[in-house]
């Protein structure tokens, strides 16, 4: 899947050795390739959702307006120039030169006017059926709290706290689920962005906005921070992946468990809770109870790690936890230097935690 970007990449080190434009170039490749190794397309253009579709229809009214604006003024402008061009034997002459016309002014004040009303109305009546919607009985609540980089997501009627995915119910017309969500911000100012589902809600420190999505078909959609907030805002993926009926309460039971205590990793979990680790990152039913960075209970269940930057394997795992730095420069998680012995026990405890 990612050999093209490989390719691409390749060349750009190429064309580029040496400038520094070169990193830019790179950097934005590798990140487009985190993209390529998901199964959907981000496409605002591909609406899979029910606010996403009613932004999508009013999009087009607004593109088909602008188009039609843009062939008008164009082919104007375009007939000017061929038919009224400066001609051999125009040297010294002026062209008729015309002052005032109630028609012509009355024509470019009305009809902008008109443009606009039309505009306003059907702007409003989507801005009304999205943010006016109201919750049905069978909705999902979830509250989205933004970091720098990462999401922390809560659902607090059913007891869950995990990150960076967010695990929904697939809605369908004869049994519509849509999940209300809460956007918080532990930090800065972040967005919350996933193309295919709605529009982009900021999340703002010591506000509470709301938004809602309705997938209609099951998959994995991708979504990103859409607002700068630091040195890592590129790399603040999310995923909302969107189960078929049945699934979704399966995913609920399973992220309702306790972590489970397995005796034959005892020496890693032993150094975990030895280590400040335990200050920022909560496991449910321990003392490790921290709120800084993602809860681990079930740590394991999740896609990728650093918020969307590596995959969940355990190779990449041994490798955030011995420098989180190295793979994600500015991240709020510290290098623990831990000896080997303690980096392979922690990770053989941390991948219990499924
Ligand atoms: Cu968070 Cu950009």
């Amino acid at each position: 899947m990612n050999w093209p970007w490989r390719l691409i990449k390749k060349a750009a080190r190429r064309a580029l050795a040496g400038t520094s434009s070169c990193v830019t170039v790179v950097a934005i490749l590798e990140a487009r390739a985190t993209y390529a190794e998901v199964p959907t397309v981000t496409n605002i253009f591909k609406p899979l959702s029910t606010p996403a579709q009613a932004i999508y229809e009013i999009s087009l009214l607004v593109l088909a307006i602008c188009a039609a604006i843009f062939l008008v003024v164009g082919g104007i402008l375009a007939y000017s120039i061929i038919r009224i061009r400066r001609r051999p034997g125009d040297e010294g002459r002026e062209p008729p030169q015309v002052y005032g016309s109630n028609q012509i002014e009355l024509a470019w004040t009305v009809v902008p006017i008109l443009i606009v009303f039309v505009r306003i109305l059907a702007t409003a009546r989507t801005i009304y059926d999205v943010q006016g919607a109201i919750p049905p009985a069978e909705a999902i609540n979830a509250t989205v709290i933004g970091h720098q980089w990462w999401w922390e997501i809560r659902y607090p009627k059913l007891g869950i706290v995990t990150a960076n995915e967010l695990h929904v119910p697939v809605s369908e017309s004869s049994n519509r689920k849509p999940t209300f969500l809460k956007l918080e911000s532990a930090d800065v100012a972040h967005s919350f962005w996933v193309p295919e589902l709605a529009g982009k809600t900021d999340v703002i420190p010591n506000r509470e906005n709301v938004m809602w999505i309705e997938p209609m078909q099951p998959g994995t959609y991708v979504g990103n921070c859409a607002e700068y907030c630091g040195l890592q805002h590129a790399r603040m993926l999310l995923r909302v992946i969107a189960h078929p009926p049945g699934d979704f309460e399966k995913w609920v039971a399973a992220q309702r468990e306790p972590a489970v205590d397995n005796l034959q990793v005892r020496a890693g979990r032993d150094v975990f809770f030895s280590t400040s680790c335990i200050n920022c990152h909560a496991i449910k039913e321990t003392k490790a109870n921290g709120k800084f960075g993602p809860d681990l209970t079930h740590l394991m269940s999740r896609q990728t790690l650093g918020a969307g930057v590596i995959a969940n394997t355990e190779e990449n795992l041994r490798a955030w936890v011995r420098d989180p730095q190295h793979i994600k420069p500015g991240a709020l998680m510290p290098n623990m230097q831990l000896t080997n012995d303690e980096l392979d026990q922690v990770v053989a405890y941390l991948l219990t935690l499924k």
